[in-house]
């Protein structure tokens, strides 16, 4: 096993859990590879999503990586398990939205999730609200608007706030004041998002816990780096110059020096 953690996406929402990853754990190493040829995952079937994301862990166990963090709802709601049974030998973090955290905060009982289809439809999601948000009222939503316009890099401005308006109106007529943000794309927008549902909502991401979840996993396997450097791999299986400027523009100038590579797999 190298030294290295592998991260994973359908494409650059993943980056959020990733940039969390590398601040918390600066002497780590890192893959990160967004699967841009196939991104949307969140309107594919579980049996689609599955052959993907496996296609996805499998370059990472060949480059005999140490940890592989699932940074996508929807990979995780789908097959989490199934690739935890594909790959025994190596430890798999998957991402599901912090509901537990949401119910605690919340309080007038009213939360809201944000999720691509697939996640919210799923029996997963169900199960995490039943197990975490039971006595609370829970509005579920799923929308596959926002992840085609994030991947073109339109982060900001008339296109993103309308597509935003439409679709969180349900969640102001619903009155929430906490939103879980249940796709990793989501967490690029979150000043956007609340912009649009006040300052009375409360919106959480969970980009903070899944790189305290790695963390854990690796001091737990005694497979924490004791060096102290770093380096970092961004992977597409995309166009690669489209992946280089969205990377740069959604990580700042402080990624700027990163190796960026296109693969096929
Ligand atoms: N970023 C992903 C998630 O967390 C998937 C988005 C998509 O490909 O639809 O669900």
């Amino acid at each position: 096993m190298t030294n290295l953690i592998g991260v994973v996406d359908s494409g650059v929402g993943g980056l959020s859990i990733w940039r969390e990853i590398a601040k918390k754990l600066p002497n780590e190493s890192t893959i990160y590879i967004a699967d841009s040829k196939n991104c949307p995952y969140g309107s594919k079937s579980s049996e689609e999503i599955y052959k993907l994301s496996k296609k996805l862990v499998t370059f990472l166990i060949r480059k005999k990586v140490k940890l592989i963090v699932i940074a996508c709802n929807t990979i995780t709601v789908s097959c989490l398990s199934k690739l935890r049974k594909d790959f025994p030998e190596t430890p798999i973090v998957g991402t599901v939205p912090v509901i537990k955290t949401a119910s605690e905060v919340t309080r007038n009982g009213k939360i809201g999730i944000l999720s691509t289809t697939r996640t919210a439809k799923s029996i997963y999601q169900k199960n995490l609200i039943e197990k975490f948000a039971d006595s609370l009222k829970v509005l579920n939503l799923g929308t596959d608007k926002l992840v085609p316009i994030v991947e073109e890099g339109e982060i900001n401005g008339i296109q993103i706030d309308k597509a935003l308006k439409e679709v969180l109106r349900p969640f102001l007529d619903f009155n929430i004041d906490v939103l879980a943000l249940g796709c990793t794309h989501f967490h690029f927008l979150k000043k956007q998002i609340g912009q649009i549902l006040g300052k009375n909502v409360l919106i959480l991401d969970c980009a903070g816990a899944i790189a305290r979840q790695a963390e854990k996993v690796l001091k737990n396997n005694n497979k924490l780096s004791v060096y102290n450097s770093s380096g970092h791999a961004l992977l597409t299986t995309g166009d690669l110059n489209k992946f280089k400027i969205l990377s740069r523009k959604i990580l700042g100038r402080r990624f700027e020096s990163i190796l960026i590579k296109r693969i096929s797999l």
